[in-house]
């Protein structure tokens, strides 16, 4: 299977399991990681509206806490929008595990993909030397 047929695949399986009561907009987000696994996320709302956080975030979390550190592609999908762009936090919280051309697919629901990279995602993005990465 193609690996972007294994992200949409990964993505609507976890937008499935999405807890979005409030905005009942459920997003998955999948992410292929250096370590040639699959991490899966889904957004997860709360009653203090601004304590929820997005499919990617979810995502991002599992993939760091199973040990794996960069993202090789990563897709995302929302049942109710075409290629849903993540929020400009998100691409802030992708970049610190991504390369300029680290590849993003938004999905539609027949799983065809709009594809782009980091850069083009998020151009002139925060990025300095002077704080050290470690
Ligand atoms: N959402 C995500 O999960 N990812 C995004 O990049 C965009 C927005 C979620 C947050 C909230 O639970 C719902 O979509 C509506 O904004």
């Amino acid at each position: 299977m193609a690996v972007t047929d294994t992200l949409f695949e990964a993505a609507r399986a976890a937008m499935a399991r999405a807890y979005a009561p409030y905005s009942k907009f459920p997003v998955g987000a999948a992410i292929l990681a250096e370590d040639g696994r699959v991490y899966e996320g889904a957004n997860i709302e709360n009653l203090a509206f601004p304590q929820g956080w997005c499919a990617e975030c979810t995502a991002i979390g599992a993939m760091v806490m199973a040990g794996a550190k960069r993202i090789v592609e990563i897709g995302v999908i929302a049942e109710k929008m075409a290629f849903c762009p993540p929020c400009g936090g998100c691409r802030q919280k992708i970049l610190e595990f991504a390369s300029p051309d680290t590849r993003i697919h938004l999905y539609d629901a027949a799983g065809t993909a709009r594809t782009m990279t980091m850069d083009e995602l998020l151009p002139f993005s925060f990025q300095t030397d002077t704080i050290d990465r470690g």
